[in-house]
């Protein structure tokens, strides 16, 4: 997965952010599914930590947009946050299945349970991990998450039959967390299209392999990509629904593309 590991002619890994994130209510098991079933060979979640420690996958800091309920995710503790609907937000009226047909419909995901299914396929699953860290926390999400990952044993390298984990993040800080923690995990640093006339110039933090990057800088600033993949880093893209930005994706040579419509990005980089 990583450049060096790439010859010019690869096609980039699909990922579904959120799960098929489209289609189905983001970060359930159901949008996780519905992804690997489309041909995703990579997933995409945010995980937050609870007031008790356990590190689920939410995205927003607070539950009030993908749940029936209110709150930030720091200050619930799981059990309640395990009693809300995480499904009913997205599903219009009179289309529901009935919760008693399929509990998992709208189950919280944990972390963990995600993780317990990603480890059954068998596949070698591009996982990747993104924290969100409300600073409240200091460095009990990155240690928390190493504990996760080493009690699956997937925190040493990637093996055959096995998810391949790799940690993202916006703050460097948190990923040089990380890497002193548990050095074998491999990180994505995020970059977002927010500073404009920032330079970019093709170098990460120390021990990060992979740079993740807006499609919007993408579109405008292609030569970046390029910038990254000649110092032998891998580039990732999100989040890329438009099937234009696909074939960009193509065309530039980047690692991945991550995507809340996998179906529409499996067809077109199929095509090529
Ligand atoms: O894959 C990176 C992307 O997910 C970062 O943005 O807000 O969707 O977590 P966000
Ligand atoms: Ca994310």
């Amino acid at each position: 997965m990583t450049a060096a590991h790439r010859t010019s002619t690869a096609r980039p890994v699909v990922v579904a952010h959120r799960g098929a994130s489209a289609d189905r209510p983001e970060h359930t098991l159901h949008a996780y599914e519905q992804a690997l079933d489309d041909g995703a060979e990579g997933v995409e979640c945010d995980v937050r930590l609870t007031a008790d420690h356990h590190l689920v996958c939410v995205h927003d800091r607070r539950v009030d947009r993908t749940s029936n309920g209110t709150g930030r995710v720091s200050t619930l503790e799981l059990a309640r946050l395990e009693e809300l609907d995480w499904a009913s937000w997205k599903t219009p009226d009179g289309d529901a299945e009935s919760p008693d047909a399929d509990p998992e419909r709208g189950r919280l995901l944990t972390l963990r349970r995600l993780l317990d299914t990603l480890c059954e396929t068998r596949r070698e699953v591009v996982t990747l991990i993104e924290t969100k860290h409300p600073t409240r926390h200091g460095d009990d999400v990155e240690k928390t998450l190493v504990q996760v990952l080493r009690s699956f044993d997937l925190d040493d390298g990637d093996r055959p039959g096995r998810p391949h984990v790799r940690v993202m993040s916006f703050s460097s800080r948190a990923l040089q967390r990380v890497h002193r923690l548990s050095p074998e995990v491999p990180l994505v640093h995020l970059v977002a299209d927010r500073l404009p006339a920032k330079p970019i110039d093709g170098s990460l933090p120390a021990g990060v392999g992979t740079v993740g990057l807006d499609v919007r800088l993408v579109r405008r600033r292609p030569h970046v990509v390029q910038r990254f993949l000649d110092r032998g880093n891998d580039v990732f893209v999100w989040t890329v629904d438009d099937p234009e930005d696909v074939d960009l994706c193509l065309r530039l040579g980047v690692g991945a593309v991550i995507t809340n419509r996998p179906a529409m990005a499996v067809d077109r980089v199929r095509a090529t």
